[in-house]
């Protein structure tokens, strides 16, 4: 039987850690989320961050702008935000309504406080195998393979999906973990036969039980970054019950990837934090 791989008690192993690591902080990190517009699926996101902020006893604010809002106004908004040190992370909650560059705003944001690892220079450094501010997601499943001791070294990894958020990340982080990469796309030609060559294989290409059994090499380890509602039903990329059996391992929708999203999210948060104490003693 396959390993199921359970985020929700890897995320619990973190927070224990967090807390360690809060309490030997001289300040209480605070989350500050920007949210645009009345996105459903966005807005219950940044409850949940809200809610697990507090949990932890960390602080947080959600400001609220209309679909409409300026880019200026934005830019002036991160600023501010930049400007505040009473503010350690700034999350621009993905995805922006249309008139909104969002490569625009996060020009401006400080890469110290950006704790979705969105930024140019958090990115840059993942990419030169020096990781800062790393993507929540593609973070929380390394760290998920390595509670459960799977090591990608020498592996196939297949990546489906080459987003800036998950896709491309996720790639740079197996690649600095020796894995040897091919990340698949909507262009990508023969993505069966490519999945079924993968000994680790992720999908995070936002399409509902997608992966079935042909795609799966077996003895694999494949880890489900999706999440959609079909008739009410949570479920993800992968077709879980098709594929499970021929796994070695495989991450569960819900209870798998998503839990480590935030809980990669409040760790980022205390480095960042503990990067601008430390910031300030030098100055
Ligand atoms: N929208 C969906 N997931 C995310 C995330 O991890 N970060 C941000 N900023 N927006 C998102």
């Amino acid at each position: 039987m396959a390993q199921r791989l359970e985020g929700k008690k890897v995320a619990e192993s973190v927070y224990s850690q967090i807390l360690l690591d809060v309490s030997l902080l001289s300040v209480v990190p605070k989350l500050t989320v920007v949210l645009v517009g009345n996105d459903p699926a966005s807005e219950t996101y940044v409850r949940t961050k809200a809610k697990k902020c507090q949990s932890l006893g960390l602080q947080s604010e959600t400001l609220h702008f209309p679909a409409d809002v300026s880019e200026e106004t934005l830019i002036q908004q991160i600023q501010t935000l930049n400007a505040d040190p009473t503010t350690h992370g700034v999350l621009v909650q993905l995805p922006l309504p249309q008139h909104l560059n969002k490569h625009r705003i996060f020009e401006v944001l400080d890469p110290l406080k950006d704790v979705d690892g969105l930024t140019a220079a958090n990115a840059g450094l993942l990419a030169l195998g020096r990781p800062r501010f790393v993507p929540c997601t593609p973070l929380g499943v390394m760290e998920m393979l390595k509670f459960y001791g799977i090591d990608v070294a020498g592996k196939r990894a297949v990546i489906l999906g080459r987003s800036d958020i998950v896709g491309k990340p996720m790639a740079q982080l197996l690649l600095n973990e020796n894995a040897t990469i091919t990340v698949c796309h909507s262009r990508s030609r023969d993505v069966e036969l490519i999945c079924k060559e993968a000994d680790v294989l992720v999908a995070a290409l936002g399409k509902p039980k997608w992966v079935g059994p042909a795609m799966v090499k077996p003895g694999a380890v494949v880890i489900d970054v999706g999440i959609h509602r079909i008739h009410g039903h949570l479920c993800g990329d992968v077709d879980f019950e098709a594929v499970e059996n021929q796994c070695q391992a495989i991450s569960p929708v819900p209870g798998g990837v998503g839990p480590m999203t935030i809980a990669m999210l409040m760790k980022n948060l205390v480095l960042a934090a503990s990067l601008q104490v430390k910031k300030k003693i030098k100055n």
